[in-house]
């Protein structure tokens, strides 16, 4: 009955009411609100209205376990995936799966996220249906003071997945924001469990918008979304993609521990270099010009008085006249 719910959601546009399918298929309404919801579990994004009845999104972008694995190229990460309709956050939720020995490669993916966590604290929207909430996690073996550098690294392979699977050219915010138009695109947390001076693991957490066709009013000036920049790609094929440029990154990451061998592509792409930035730390507020990264991941800036090395941990960047 599923099956052909789905088929009756498709072919209609707008609503169907529950009552018809109940006599479709000659059973309670509870019945048919059951197969509905376990459709929505699957990841179609169905709108269920008192007095209305329930309407599909049309949308090419099926983002179902089903799709991913048949868009997933990876050799190792994503291979073990957990797909959840809805979660406080992806994050959370695989560090749970973490502490109970979930291994190096895994990925969360939700389709919503009700708690979404943004660095320092902050709250990151993460609407149904709408981009890609997704943790990845590593249990590398690595000093602790390199685990930021992994931020940088997620940033490379989004911006290089979005690149290649659309027309779009988008750039590194350093340390870890893509943008496109001058707005965010996609942010990037990284967590980190650590014993002493050994790490258990640790989380990427990725958040790309992709599908969202407006923003509300406090993020519309700053945020953006592929669809709303001109791009059409599904979550399914934009996620495994991710994963697999991820795998390539890390690898040459792996050589030698640091950025050096990603640092000059890093550069090209980043999108503060030669542009002046703000520096916002807890000794106070500075400015200077971007000149790049070094192999550690710092941001080199120059002053009248000479360069400096900004912490990616210790401060926040801004351009002088706004987000970039
Ligand atoms: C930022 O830009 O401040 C970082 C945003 C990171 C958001 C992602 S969405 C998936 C994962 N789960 C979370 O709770 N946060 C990250």
């Amino acid at each position: 009955m599923k099956e052909k719910i789905l088929e009756i959601l498709r072919k209609t546009d707008g609503f169907v009411s529950g009552q018809k399918l109940c006599n479709e298929f000659q059973v309670s309404r509870t019945a048919v609100w059951k197969a509905v919801h376990q459709l929505q579990e699957e990841g179609y994004c169905i709108d269920a209205v008192r007095n209305k009845g329930y309407c599909l999104k049309k949308s090419d972008d099926l983002f179902t376990e089903a799709q991913f694995r048949k868009c997933l190229k990876t050799s190792w990460a994503g291979r073990d995936v957990c797909f959840l309709p809805q979660v406080d956050s992806t994050n959370n939720e695989i560090r749970k799966m973490a502490e109970n020995g979930a291994p190096d490669g895994t990925v969360v993916i939700a389709d919503m996220q009700t708690a979404g966590k943004g660095r320092r604290g902050s709250v990151f929207q993460s609407p149904r249906g709408c981009g890609i909430w997704m943790s990845l996690l590593l249990r590398p073996d690595i000093e602790p003071f390199a685990a930021s550098m992994l931020t940088l690294v997620m940033g490379m392979a989004v911006r290089r997945a979005i690149a290649v699977l659309t027309s779009l050219n988008p750039k590194i915010k350093w340390p870890n924001d893509i943008v496109i138009d001058g707005k965010k695109l996609c942010g990037i947390l990284t967590e980190m469990s650590m014993e002493m001076d050994r790490i258990n693991y640790i989380v990427i957490g990725v958040g790309v918008n992709v599908q969202n066709e407006a923003f509300p009013d406090q993020l519309k000036d700053k945020a953006v979304s592929v669809r709303m920049a001109g791009g059409n790609v599904s979550r399914s094929e934009l996620a495994a993609q991710i994963l697999l440029e991820f795998e390539q990154y890390y690898d040459r990451f792996l050589q030698n521990r640091d950025l050096s061998a990603l640092m000059e592509e890093y550069n090209r792409e980043l999108i503060n270099c030669g542009r002046e930035v703000f520096v916002h730390s807890l000794k106070g507020d500075w400015k200077g010009t971007a000149e790049g990264i070094n192999a550690e991941g710092s941001l080199i800036v120059r002053t009248d008085t000479g360069r400096q090395t900004v912490n990616s941990g210790e401060v926040s960047v801004r351009g002088i006249y706004g987000y970039v």
